[in-house]
């Protein structure tokens, strides 16, 4: 394929746009063509007669209220416990004795890095906080593009390596998932059960998990980098992984949404026991699986 010598930026950078000419623009305009409606037009405005603005607008409310509450819960450093449920927000707890604040903050910033730089929330907060367009052909508060060249959105370059830390992440979640089937009675002998904590620990970290498989990152160091799989080492099993990690990322969108809403949900939920708004439900009960192996509660907790 031929390459466009004139193209730099996609954006046409420095550029002044060109009068609309009769017929209807091509994908890949050069600089100075007319790249139609949108581009260089006064902020909002479009051709565009569709609800446009519904999604940024519904993106900026779910963001927005989700990252508040987030934000709350981080900084209130009390009831992220209640008996063998812990708050996502604050795993693994970290309480040393020099630290002044709440422990969440020695570990949030992992998955506020991870979810700040990911590809999908980019387009999404952009869209919803910064007009940066508002929507696809409407027009934007700005008249030129830096891309993500400067400081601070060159930070964003950093996503692969939030990715390593929120892999390690999922590790100590999972071990979190195990303790919350594991109870505690008075007399100090554990017993298996599900509770409704369970369940919102469990649906938590299930949707972090395939929210952090559908990474483009993580599809990208598997097989994304190559151009002829029978020619890399472990061509084969490399080809299976990146086919199965492409059909997840394909709902990416969706996973960066339900596990935002999850893992709020699950420090909601173990925040509402704590302090004694919700009553946490048994649903099941496996009383005497440990009495034929104590060790192994005693292993696990
Ligand atoms: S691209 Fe969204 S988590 Fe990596």
């Amino acid at each position: 394929m031929s390459p466009e010598p004139q193209r730099k930026l996609s954006s046409s950078a420095g550029v002044a746009p060109a009068a609309a000419p009769s017929y209807r623009p091509a994908t890949c305009t050069p600089p100075g063509a007319w790249r139609g409606a949108g581009y260089g037009q006064p902020f909002g405005a479009t051709e565009r007669t569709d609800t446009w603005w519904l999604m940024p607008l519904a993106q900026a409310l779910g963001l927005g209220l989700l990252g508040l509450y987030a934000t709350w819960a981080a900084f209130q450093g009390a009831h992220y416990e209640f008996g063998n449920y812990l708050s996502p927000f604050y795993s693994p707890l970290l309480k040393p004795a020099w630290w002044p604040i709440s422990p969440a903050f020695l570990i949030l910033w992992i998955p506020a890095g991870f979810r700040g730089t990911c590809y999908y929330y980019r387009k999404a907060y952009y869209r919803a906080f910064f007009a940066d367009p508002s929507a696809c052909a409407v027009g934007e508060p700005r008249k030129g593009y830096r891309g993500e060249v400067g400081f601070p959105w060159a930070i964003q370059n950093l996503h692969r390596y939030f990715m390593y830390f929120a892999s390690i992440l999922l590790v100590f979640l999972w071990w979190d998932v195990i303790r919350a089937f594991i109870f505690t009675d008075p007399d100090g002998s554990h017993y298996l059960a599900i509770g409704g904590g369970t369940l919102a620990i469990l649906a938590s970290n299930a949707l972090l998990t395939m929210y952090s498989l559908s990474c483009h990152s993580l599809r990208h160091l598997v097989g994304g980098k190559l151009d002829c799989f029978s020619c890399a080492v472990a061509g084969g099993p490399r080809h299976g992984a990146w086919s199965r990690l492409s059909a997840l990322n394909a709902h990416h969108m969706g996973y960066a949404w339900w596990s935002l809403f999850a893992v709020c949900f699950a420090d909601f939920y173990v925040r509402m026991c704590s302090m004694g708004v919700f009553h946490d439900p048994m649903f099941v009960t496996f009383r005497h699986l440990f009495d034929y192996a104590p060790k192994i509660s005693h292993f696990l907790l």
